[in-house]
């Protein structure tokens, strides 16, 4: 449902959201050390413009960060601001 453009278009986001100001706070240390062998940067804006509706994916359904890594989940409104960047076209 998430790689529906029809999804992201629907959402109500009257704030402006950007990368500098609300997205890149959400990555702590311990998330960017643990996937960046894997292949996404999460403290660099392009791998996560590349990488948003997967990123959107794992965090919305609660898999990304995991249970057990001593983090909890990305709450709602944080999963919401998100899906706004992505609506708004990955701002910097
Ligand atoms: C496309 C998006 C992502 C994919 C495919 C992905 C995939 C993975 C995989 C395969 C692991 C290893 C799991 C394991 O060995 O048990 C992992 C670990 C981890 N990921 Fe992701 N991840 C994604 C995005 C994210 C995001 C957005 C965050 C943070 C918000 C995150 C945080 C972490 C952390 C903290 C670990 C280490 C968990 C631990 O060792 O306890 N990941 N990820």
């Amino acid at each position: 449902m998430a790689n529906s453009h029809s999804f992201f278009a629907s959402l109500n986001c009257p704030q402006q959201v950007t990368w500098t100001n609300d997205i890149k706070k959400m990555f702590t240390a311990l998330d960017i050390a643990h996937m960046k062998p894997k292949g996404i940067d999460l403290s660099s804006y392009d791998s996560v413009k590349i990488n948003a509706v997967p990123i959107y994916d794992q965090v919305s359904q609660g898999s990304m960060p995991p249970p057990g890594s001593g983090e909890t989940p990305w709450s709602p409104a944080w999963v919401n601001t998100f899906a706004c960047w992505i609506k708004q076209n990955c701002p910097q």
